[in-house]
């Protein structure tokens, strides 16, 4: 926990002056996954790793709505959605080839840090590229609708596969720090950081709403949320929540698959090793 607190103590400083990224080595980085799971392992001692993947319905803290999620998960809302998720990636394109024919990496291991051109490779970026490549148009909303499902359909192919992200690679470590000072650096008018709401105030109340662990944040993506349902867009990656969490806080959201959220999914992938996936999820 004294680390922690001293991460955020860094990454506050680091958003004052420094804007370089400081070096981090890969045993560093391990460190910082084992303190950041032993953290919640602690906060939560009735459960096991696996089952941080259930969000904030695993908490003991919610107990008492969990009944309604588990009589909703006997008809998962999201059914006809993945059967429709299930026709479009089997859609082939106007010269034959299909999402089947797209160079992916395994679902558990993006975001994928490529050398060469130093960016991060998320399975949004790299569906939209196989588009552009098959002469397809891309899909324009990356935060819902077609582009959630799609990616539904895939990562689902790969439930029960640890979080492996590699981080091996300097270029991928620089990544990462930038990620890592996000997550801990506060901000918005409530001035507040990811860390404090998913870290140090898990499991506590706010607005109405439990807080989820850090602990668990990607495995599920993208979800189904009877929230947004009511809407008619249920669906949402990670980046349109991590723009949902921004505006909490009153801060304005960055742009879905811009650099800040790419860095932030990579940290929070990163945090997950080990941990499960589970595809697709409901929340409320
Ligand atoms: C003011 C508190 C607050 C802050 C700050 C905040 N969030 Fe959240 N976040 C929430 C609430 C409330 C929810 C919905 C309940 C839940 O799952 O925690 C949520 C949900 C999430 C989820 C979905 C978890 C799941 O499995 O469904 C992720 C991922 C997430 N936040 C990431 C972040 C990140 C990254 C940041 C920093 C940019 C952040 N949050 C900042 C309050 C906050």
């Amino acid at each position: 926990m004294k680390k922690l607190v001293s991460l955020a103590l860094a990454a506050g400083f680091a958003m004052l002056g420094a804007s370089s990224a400081q070096a981090i080595s890969e045993a560093e980085i391990n460190d910082d996954i084992t303190e950041f799971q032993g953290f919640f392992l602690k906060r939560f001692p009735g459960l096991a790793p696996g089952d941080f993947v259930d969000g904030v319905n695993a908490l003991p803290q919610y107990a008492h709505r969990r009944a309604n999620w588990e009589l909703l998960m006997e008809f998962p809302p999201y059914e006809p959605e993945m059967e429709k998720a299930a026709e479009e990636w089997d859609t082939p394109f106007a010269n034959g080839k299909g999402f089947k024919d797209c160079d992916l990496a395994p679902a558990n291991i993006y975001p994928v840090y490529d050398a060469a051109s130093d960016d991060l490779r998320t399975l949004v970026g790299d569906l939209n590229a196989c588009l552009k490549a098959n002469a397809e148009k891309p899909i324009k909303n990356v935060k819902r609708g077609k582009m959630a499902r799609l990616i539904a359909h895939y990562k689902a192919q790969f439930n029960g596969e640890p979080m492996a992200v590699d981080f091996s690679e300097a270029g991928a470590q620089a990544w990462y720090e930038k990620g890592r000072q996000f997550y801990w650096a506060k901000r918005g008018q409530l001035n507040f950081s990811c860390a404090d709401c998913h870290v140090h105030n898990s499991g506590n109340a706010v607005r109405g709403d439990i807080l989820s662990p850090g602990l668990g944040h990607g495995v599920g993506f993208p979800v189904y949320r009877t929230k947004w349902s009511l809407s008619g867009k249920p669906w949402g990656t990670m980046h349109r929540r991590y723009g949902g969490c921004n505006k909490q806080v009153r801060a304005s959201p960055f742009k879905a698959q811009g650099v800040e959220y790419k860095a932030l999914e990579y940290y929070e992938a990163v945090m997950n090793t080990g941990i499960p996936l589970k595809v697709p999820s409901q929340r409320q």
